[in-house]
């Protein structure tokens, strides 16, 4: 059987185009069983999984959750907030605590890039990194490609324009690693206060006029404004912003074809992308969403063979 050529999803930097396609063909087999009446396999029954968040979620913690019940998975959720690392408890205590009832696999969200890398070396368990700060945000990367390649075919030779937030955001990062694995054509668009000094260095060109960026691609990924990681401004009001960088169904009306619309979520209406076009039939934005499940039952599926 293939495999998976790691131990943990720790970011899409550390994993192989033929992971990713491994992980692509698992999944559709997952969308289908996902699609039935009865959308549960007996496949984990003797897993137990506990998804430990630090960081406020929706979608990938409902989503995990998700995934895992449909591999009959048993499931522990932890939330930092009404958890004893209010009162001090470290990280390696709390997930030690966790693991020695028997845990096989720890899917974490947390505020501090690398967070995951560092459980990785000190427990004895696979860790999914489910969003590190500013790092990585491995699922999110697969979900969004494999979205792409559901809509238009293939990855590869496409061109994707991530808009907004470029300096604070791991699903940036993670979608860069992943579309240039599969030969995607990759820029970036924002604000120049936003958009990292070094992105050239990974193979992706910035284009500070989102009109000219939208002619150039084939999908929008619309980002939202990390007001909660930025301790200064870096634009001079969100109407600013909105006006020069949120993506209205005046803008993609007025383009000579129709590109794809996504975006990770949570979404900031009316800053980043308008309702209409959020809600419009080139958003894909649902179907992000509804591939999650399938991209991590994969994930979990692939690395639980590893066990
Ligand atoms: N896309 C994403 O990570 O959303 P949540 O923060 O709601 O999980």
């Amino acid at each position: 059987m293939a495999e998976l050529s790691t131990k943990h999803l720790l970011g899409i930097k550390y994993i192989t185009k033929q992971d990713i396609d491994l992980i692509f063909k698992t999944a559709d087999n997952f969308k289908e069983v996902i699609n039935r009446p009865i959308k549960k396999v007996p496949t984990l029954r003797d897993i137990t999984i506990a998804n430990i968040f630090f960081e406020n979620s929706t979608r990938t913690k409902l989503s995990f959750e998700l995934a895992e019940k449909r591999l009959s998975a048993d499931v522990v959720n932890f939330s930092a907030g009404q958890s004893s690392v209010k009162k001090g408890e470290t990280l390696i205590d709390t997930v030690n605590n966790i693991l020695s009832m028997k845990v096989d696999m720890v899917v974490m969200r947390h505020p501090n890039p690398g967070a995951g890398i560092f459980l990785s070396k000190h427990v004895n368990a696979a860790i999914i990194n489910a969003g590190d700060g500013a790092h990585e945000h491995p699922t999110q990367a697969l979900l969004d490609s494999y979205s792409i390649r559901e809509k238009l075919g293939e990855v590869k030779g496409k061109n994707v324009v991530i808009v907004g937030d470029i300096l604070h955001s791991r699903v940036a990062l993670s979608n860069i690693f992943a579309l240039k694995l599969q030969g995607a054509n990759v820029k970036v668009c924002g604000p120049q206060t936003l958009i990292p000094k070094h992105i050239a260095s990974l193979g992706v060109e910035v284009e500070l006029d989102l009109r000219k960026a939208l002619e150039w691609c084939d999908v929008a990924n619309m980002l939202r404004v990390q007001n909660e990681r930025m301790d200064v401004s870096y634009f001079p009001t969100t109407r600013e912003y909105a006006q020069q960088y949120g993506l209205t169904k005046n803008i993609l009306d007025s383009l000579d074809k129709e590109i794809v619309v996504m975006h990770p979520g949570p979404i900031n209406r009316g800053v980043e992308i308008t309702s209409d076009v959020a809600d419009s039939k080139q958003s894909i934005i649902l179907g992000q969403v509804e591939n999650g499940v399938a991209i991590r039952m994969a994930v979990i599926y692939l690395l639980a063979s590893k066990l």
